[in-house]
């Protein structure tokens, strides 16, 4: 009989002290898709919410995000280059003090990208079917451009790690690309 206050072990040897995570949550506390001093006093504040605390959409792509902007200065927080390391070092470091994990969710919104396609960007899909309710232009992606963005995955992995986070999680719900890969009608 396991107690959610017991420490859990994962296969490859990490240990949480208990059986208990923070599910990613989007703050909307981003500028210019950067972690700000109001994204580092919200995770700093649930250094000890749960044993591991998995921290919110973050994109891997330029043209991966943002998804939504709840106005211009509280945006979604990316990771598509080294810039965005100093920041998300400082969510590491406050989230892990009290001997918590700290999780990165890395997420390539494909045609939910609304607010890069506001930005002047790409907004980019599997398929370019006729999605109605969409009003923006979609650009269908080639295999050849798919296989960077499997490799922003992999470098914004190494940023999360090289940023003192201890693991990633993939976005693979809410209509973005992963999802969009094996069920694009709505
Ligand atoms: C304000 C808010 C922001 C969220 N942001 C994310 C997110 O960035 N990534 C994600 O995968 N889920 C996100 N979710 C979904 C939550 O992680 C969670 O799956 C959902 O709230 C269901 O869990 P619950 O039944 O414990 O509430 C968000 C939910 C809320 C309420």
């Amino acid at each position: 009989m396991k107690n959610l206050i017991d420490k859990v072990t994962f296969r490859h040897g990490a240990t949480i002290d208990t059986r208990t995570a923070q599910s990613p949550m989007l703050t909307n506390s981003g500028l210019n898709e950067k972690v700000t001093q109001d994204t580092i006093n919200y995770y700093n504040a649930r250094s000890q919410s749960a044993g591991m605390v998995i921290v919110e959409y973050t994109s891997v792509s330029p043209n991966g995000g943002p998804s939504r902007s709840w106005a211009p200065d509280r945006e979604q927080l990316a990771i598509y280059d080294n810039s965005f390391v100093p920041g998300f070092k400082k969510i590491a470091e406050k989230l892990k003090k009290d001997g918590n994990k700290a999780i990165l969710q890395l997420v390539h919104s494909g045609r939910e990208a609304q607010y890069r396609y506001a930005f002047g960007g790409q907004v980019e899909v599997p398929s370019n079917i006729d999605f109605p309710w969409i009003s923006y232009p979609l650009h269908e992606l080639s295999e050849d451009e798919v296989w960077p963005i499997v490799k922003d995955f992999g470098t914004a992995t190494k940023r999360a790690i090289a940023s003192g986070f201890d693991g990633i999680e993939i976005h693979g719900a809410n209509h973005y690309l992963h999802q969009e890969f094996f069920f694009c009608l709505f």
